[in-house]
């Protein structure tokens, strides 16, 4: 175990998952964890995060200095390299303007997490505050023109400290370097992978559970699948997956969540199909967050109905994942929109919960599931939303409307396919808009609908980029979406970032 110590900076994600890249489970735990916490743990190393904190202000995130004490290795990435540096009498300054980007990094030092780095590589930088002065027993390993300190170490000490970020994929050799920290310095054994993890979890859920029964909302997402498929391989038909079709999913989901789990996993499902019932609660509404509220509720209804009809259940399953861990308990920002997953389950039922997949990133789970031998289309599904086509269409539902933006992304999808963007596009799908427009088919005046290709790049929908597909895909999308969807008569393609638009359209 390593433990990765959060100052509040914006990688610490992407640096615990560099470290389970790197065959090393790692947990996240913020600044104000006890150091008895920190020991009972009995890590191989610490990473210290960057934070935007700076080592003189009042009342910054800091460490007891005893951690330096425990004899297990310290890796100090920016903030968490300045506040080594601090907490050992050495001078951090600030600089006139904050450096921001690629910088060349020139090495002074082939020991530790430098060993096999060469002489000059890229790094990323993002700091205003530096390291001035390596304090007493501490020596440079690195510098770059406007660091004096890019990196120092303290070797008999095991303490290391970079200025750059090292889990940035723009750090050329930065994967290197905490693989050397890993390796060389903490000298861990590297065996966390997909395989082990899945038979042991199994192991453990089979114990857990013993001869009780068990219950899963299955959406058809990745999280909920892999989590339902991993239960169903612990405790077979002591599993009861129920899956509510609320009539909002794409071209032929249900039928195909139906026909992999019931079919190719032989396990219990119960598909529930609600359409009527939820387009009857949404008959008239307009507003985005009450559809979604709606949606939210009468999916708990139904759920509820269907599992009163089991009797005794004690565990449910859910897919929660470790992003969900890390975040909860932060206080995230103002509601933008309101995220409640289908599955966002009633919190007074009566369950113990299993959560088999607590501790994975996305990439694990979806190794975990390749593991499991979910099919690809279940394993490499794009993003989809709780409330499904319903915040695609937007104002009003209608069951011509939901016609539209269903045949519509059921041709982009075919078509990325056919291009094999697939892999690359973090989501690609239609809204519609709402908007009528003139058109001209044959000799006829038409005045229909305007549908909107959608599609994102972006590592974990936070922020996006539009993704530039080319022109002819594109071409093919919008001339087979007039012709075979009626009643469209216009494509526009949305060509905005997230920031300033989100990625769906309500
Ligand atoms: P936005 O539109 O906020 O979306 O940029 C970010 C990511 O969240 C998904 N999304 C939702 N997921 N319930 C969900 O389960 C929702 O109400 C919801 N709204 C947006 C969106 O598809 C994207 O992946």
């Amino acid at each position: 175990l390593v433990l990765v110590i959060d100052f509040g900076g914006q990688y610490k994600q992407l640096i615990a998952r560099r470290v389970r890249e790197a065959n090393v489970y790692c947990e996240v735990l913020p600044y104000t964890t006890s150091i008895e916490k920190i020991k009972e743990k009995n890590p191989k190393g610490i990473i210290f995060t960057g934070g935007p904190a700076s080592v003189y202000a009042e009342n910054v995130p800091t460490i007891d200095k005893e951690i330096f004490e425990l004899g297990i290795p310290v890796l100090g990435i920016c903030y968490g390299g300045q506040l080594m540096a601090h907490l050992f009498g050495g001078k951090v300054s600030r600089a006139e303007s904050r450096e921001y980007g690629r910088v060349e990094l020139k090495i002074k030092d082939r020991e530790g997490i430098f060993v096999d780095i060469p002489d000059n590589s890229k790094c990323w930088m993002s700091h205003t505050d530096f390291i001035e002065k390596a304090p007493l027993g501490f020596e440079i390993t690195a510098i770059t023109d406007s660091c004096p300190v890019a990196a120092m170490k303290n070797a008999e000490r095991k303490l290391y400290a970079v200025q750059f970020h090292p889990e940035v994929e723009h750090s050329e050799k930065g994967r290197e370097m905490i693989h050397n920290f890993l390796y060389k310095v903490c000298g861990v054994s590297g065996d966390w992978n997909m395989h082990n993890f899945t038979e042991s979890s199994i192991k453990e859920i089979k114990e857990k559970v013993g001869n009780k029964k068990v219950l899963c909302a299955l959406s058809g997402g990745v999280d909920s699948s892999v989590a339902a498929v991993m239960v169903h391989k612990a405790v077979g038909d002591q599993l009861t997956c129920i899956f509510v079709d609320h009539g909002l999913l794409r071209k032929n989901e249900g039928d195909q969540v139906e026909q992999i789990f019931k079919e190719k996993f032989q396990m219990n499902l119960i598909r529930v199909n609600a359409q009527e019932r939820f387009l009857k609660k949404l008959k008239g509404v307009t507003d985005p967050e009450t559809k979604r509220k709606i949606i939210g509720e009468e999916f708990i209804r139904v759920f509820e109905e269907e599992a009163s009809k089991l009797g005794q259940i004690d565990y449910l399953v859910q897919g929660t994942v470790y992003p969900d861990v890390i975040e909860s308990g932060t206080d995230t920002a103002s509601v933008i929109k309101s995220h409640h997953n289908v599955g966002g389950l009633p919190e007074d039922m009566q369950f113990s919960l299993i959560e088999p997949l607590r501790q994975l990133f996305k990439d694990e789970v979806r190794k975990v599931g390749e593991e499991l031998q979910i099919p690809e289309e279940i394993v490499w599904r794009q993003p989809f939303p709780g409330p499904g086509l319903a915040i695609r269409v937007l104002g009003e539902i209608t069951e011509e409307k939901l016609y539209i933006v269903r045949e519509s992304d059921a041709i982009l999808r075919e078509e990325i396919r056919k291009a094999n963007l697939h892999r690359q596009i973090w989501q690609y799908f239609t809204a519609l808009p709402n908007i009528r427009s003139v058109g001209v088919m044959g000799d006829e005046r038409t005045y229909s609908h305007a549908v909107a290709i959608r599609a994102v790049t972006s590592s974990d929908g936070m922020t996006s980029d539009w993704a530039r597909i080319p022109y002819d895909v594109l071409e093919k999308i919008s001339n087979r979406i007039v012709n075979e969807v009626d009643n469209v008569n216009r494509i526009v393609y949305d060509i905005t970032s997230k920031p300033p638009s989100t990625i769906e359209w309500e």
